[in-house]
Order: structure tokens, then sequence, then C-alpha cells
């Protein structure tokens, strides 16, 4: 089970308003009594902050507002005695435009790094060289007027792409990862793979059907020649043996945020040469319906690999928070999905505060700080209403920060935090525990395979190796559901008063209860 901390709003050592690296050292402990396995962090190295850490200027270095180098080694080494491991944020499509090689690559056309970047002249009328539109909307080409030439930024003009069919930025790359491994870290998460080589040609995308996704509508075409490209297979190949060079356990987890299962297969190569796992994006943007997630369930399980392993996430710094999004902020539906997330074949990813329910703020205009909202609202707020502080205590700020420091981000105020539910026996936060401690200890859980059961409309149910079936009911109304012949027990629900409850042949479930059941006598 990994946990991303966003580093930023995990917890701020110094009042500064600013989570950093010896704030999450103070917090470790609850990580440890929660369970966690591994910490994802969200970019650490040093950025302008153009994109949040996305926009990385140095990446063999720590944000000094972070803190030090020492002071991640120090985590890593702290994580490690509590036997939980860290991975780093790899951004590898693009860097900041601040970053030492931007600056030389756009000194000068003859520059020994401008084949570092993608850059390319403009068309007889002087428009950018191709139609290609960025992920977060407009021209993805700026001019550089100087030298006359436009350079590619898939994300924002201050993230120039790098140039993926040049050898130097290869080498480049394998040195990263071996630093950080060198320095203990357990693997990566890496920003936006699929995107991280263009076509050669630079030839302009097709245009965009009624069929397509709403994004890819929006932008008016689909993205197949600035990112998705076959070749990005090679790269992931690459590090899938320089990672197995150093251990089997480093691991090499995508953001794979494609639009198909299909796609997303295919970064797990044949399920042993690329990445370990990849982010299910078509999960996380499902609706909280049964089958809608129990069809993505059964088809990510069909096309993946037979060696692939799965990634099931709710939340992250991106998307609205699984609490808001699917829950509606209802706690009895936190515990379902969590319950969910928890007890598939895979690896769940939870977002720090899913694990107390924590949900979104709603951000006014003037207080937004992602340039992503500021671009869209008020369409799409974007990306600041999950991406507020932890809330540990019912102290000033939620324990994030002292009394009378203001949070780089404004506090979602929500009525949850750390220290609260620790002292409810019924809490989301004991029940995600208890969850977590049930899968460490089941064999069936951890590694059973994932076979679906009958269950009516509204519920989904599914079996884990030989003795352990989960059933939910994701919906309004009570459920029944048959079960497999033979004695059954309850040992872990999500409504109190079921656990050790003994099973019939039938299940009856509440409005929004889940259930795991072993056959073990
Ligand atoms: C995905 C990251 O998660 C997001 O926060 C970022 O803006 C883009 N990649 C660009 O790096």
């Amino acid at each position: 089970m990994i946990y991303q901390v966003y580093v930023r709003s995990f917890a701020d050592s110094n009042d500064d308003g600013v989570g950093d690296l010896p704030g999450l050292l103070g917090r470790l402990d609850h990580l440890a009594w929660l369970g966690v396995e591994a910490v994802w962090l969200s970019p650490v190295m040093p950025s302008p902050n153009a994109d949040w850490g996305y926009d990385v200027a140095d990446y063999g270095a720590v944000l000094p507002e972070y803190g030090t180098i020492d002071d991640l080694d120090e985590v890593i080494a702290a994580a490690g005695r509590l036997g939980i491991r860290v991975l780093l944020d790899l951004v590898p499509n693009h860097t900041s435009d601040r970053h030492a090689w931007f600056v030389e690559s756009r000194s000068s056309v003859d520059s020994t790094r401008r084949d570092w970047y993608v850059w390319a002249d403009p068309k007889p009328d002087g428009s950018p060289p191709n139609n290609w539109v960025g992920s977060f909307g407009g021209p993805a080409w700026s001019l550089d007027e100087p030298s006359g030439q436009y350079y590619l930024h898939n994300f924002l003009p201050e993230q120039p792409d790098l140039n993926w069919w040049n050898d130097g930025v290869r080498d480049a790359f394998d040195d990263i990862l071996r630093f950080w491994w060198d320095r203990g870290v357990a693997g990566f998460r890496i920003d936006v793979c699929n995107m991280m080589i263009k076509d050669a040609a630079l030839r302009d995308n097709p245009s965009a059907t009624e069929d397509d996704p709403f994004i890819m509508r929006m932008f008016g075409q689909r993205p197949v020649y600035n990112g998705n490209r076959p070749e990005a297979h090679d790269i992931l190949r690459r590090w899938r043996r320089i990672s197995a060079d150093y251990s089997p356990t480093r691991v090499l987890l995508g953001e794979t945020n494609v639009d198909t299962l299909e796609n997303l297969a295919t970064y797990y190569g044949s399920g042993d040469d690329e990445l370990h796992m990849g982010f299910n994006f078509p999960f996380i943007e499902a609706p909280f319906e049964a089958g809608a997630l129990a069809d993505i369930v059964a088809r990510t399980e069909a096309l993946l690999p037979s060696a692939a392993w799965p990634v099931w996430t709710g939340s992250n710094h991106d998307v609205s928070r699984l609490a808001t999004r699917w829950c509606g902020g209802d706690p009895a539906k936190v515990r379902l999905a969590l319950l969910m997330l928890l007890t598939l074949r895979g690896t769940p990813v939870l977002f720090q505060g899913d694990e107390i329910g924590l949900t979104d703020r709603e951000f006014d205009k003037d207080e937004l700080l992602d340039p992503v909202g500021l671009r869209f609202w008020p369409y799409y707020p974007g990306r600041d209403p999950e991406r507020t502080p932890m809330q540990w205590d019912d102290g000033p700020n939620a324990g994030f920060t002292s009394a009378g420091v203001t949070p780089w981000i404004p506090m979602a105020d929500a009525p949850v935090h750390v220290a609260g539910q620790r002292a409810e026996p019924g809490s989301v936060l004991h029940f995600v525990r208890d969850v977590i401690a049930l899968r460490r200890r089941s064999p069936d859980l951890l590694g059973g395979d994932y076979r679906a059961l009958p269950a009516p409309d509204g519920a989904w149910a599914w079996q884990r190796g030989a003795e352990t079936i989960v059933a939910l009911n994701l919906s309004a109304e009570a459920r029944r559901m048959a079960l497999p012949p033979g004695p059954g027990t309850v040992v872990l629900g999500t409504h109190p008063g079921r656990d050790a409850s003994p099973t019939g042949d039938a299940l009856d479930l509440e409005p929004w209860e889940g259930v795991v059941v072993t056959s073990r006598a």
C-alpha cells in the first residue's frame, strides 16, 4: 500500500507556511501506525514552482523550502526503520525553463545542448511549426524571439519539453536514476511517462471526433503525435533494466494518463520489462457506481499481461478528492470507497487525507494558485481544491503549521483531523487502519486472484484467492446477494456490529455497506 505525500501541504516544521521534509519526518509515526508500506513524495527537487514542483530546475538536489538533501536522507533512513520505503516523483518529460540545460539550450542555435529540447522553425507565415495543443490548453509552442525558433512545451511555457531522441538526455536521466537509487530511494513515480517522446517528423495531430473523450473534443485534437508514441516504451525498457540491476524491489510507477485500458496495458510491456505499475486513469475518473467500476476492473484484469500488477487510486493532487467526488462528503461512502481500493488485487495508492475522509475546499478566483485553475476559471477551478494542507488536530491551522502563520494555500477547514479520529474507535481512520492490517495479514488479499461474483444491480462482489469474498453495496437501497455455499464469517465491515457475524447462503447489505467475508473455519 502506497501513500502519496504532497510535501508542500503535509506538515510545516519551521513556520513558513510550507510543508517540509523535517515536518514529514515528525509525522512518520502516523504513517507507521496506519500501516503504510511506501510513500510517494510529490516533487521535492528545486523548482521555481510555475507548476508547483513539476518544473524541475535541478534533478540532483532538494528545494530549500523543503529542507536539504540531508533531510531527505534522514527521511529515507527513518522511514526505512519503520518499514516504509520512499518513492520520489521524477519529471522526465520537461524541465523548468530555469534549468541550466534549458538556459544553455536557449542561449544559441549552436549550443551543444540546443538539441536537448524540441526546437523547430516557424511555418513560412511565422506561425508555430504544427497544430499541437498543450495539455493545459493553448499552443504547445512558444517563440524564442532572439533565435527565431519555437520550443515545445506540452504543459506551461515555463516547462520546455526535453528531446528524448537525444542520447545525451537519455544518459543524463540514467545518471539521475542511479543518483537517487544510490541514496536509498525505492523507486519513482514517473510524471506523464506516456508523453516523453514526440513524433520525430512533428506531424500535425488529427482532429478530434464526436466520439472522443471530452478533453480531446475541448482541445479539438487527438494527442497522437505530441505524446503516446511507441518509442516511449524503449525508454521504459531501458529504465527497467537499470532498476533490475539495482534490485528487484526498485519500483517504476508510471503516471500513465491514457484514455483506454488497452493503452494502459502496453506500458507494462510483456509484464516484466517496462513499468512495474501504472496508474489506472479510467478507474480514477469513473463514477462511484458498481457497474462502471466492476467493468473497468474486469477489463483491467483481462488486459494486463499475466505478470502485471494493477494500481487502484481514487484521489491525487490533480483530481478532486474521493471523499468529495465519489462520496459527496458522506463518511459511509468514504469507508466503502476505501474498502474497495484496499481489497482489489493490486497496489492501492491513497492520497494524504483520504484516511480521514478529507474533502475538497472551494476556492474563489482570487485565491487560486494553480496555473491550470487560473487558465480555466470559472469552468474548472484547477487543482487547488485537493491540495489544501493535511489536518492533524483541532488547533490553529489544524496542526499543519503554527498559530498566526498563513499556510501557503488555504486550509480546507473540513471537520476532520487525525487526532480526533484516532481518539474515536469508530472513525474512518480506524477503519482504514483495520483494513490495511487485514490486508497485510491475509495472503488472499495480498496476492490472491480476482474473480467477480454475481451481484444484484448497484452491488459488486468478488472473490480473492481461495477463502476471501468482498461484497459492496454501492447504492442507497438494501441489497441481498447469494454467497457461494459453505460457512462464512464477516471479518470486517464498513458498518458497526457486523464484524465476526456468521453468513449463510445469502448476504444482506445495508445501503453503502461493504464487508469482507472469509470461508475459513
Ligand atoms: C502531472 C502532474 O501530476 C501534474 O501535477 C503536472 O501539472 C503535470 N504532470 C505536468 O508535469
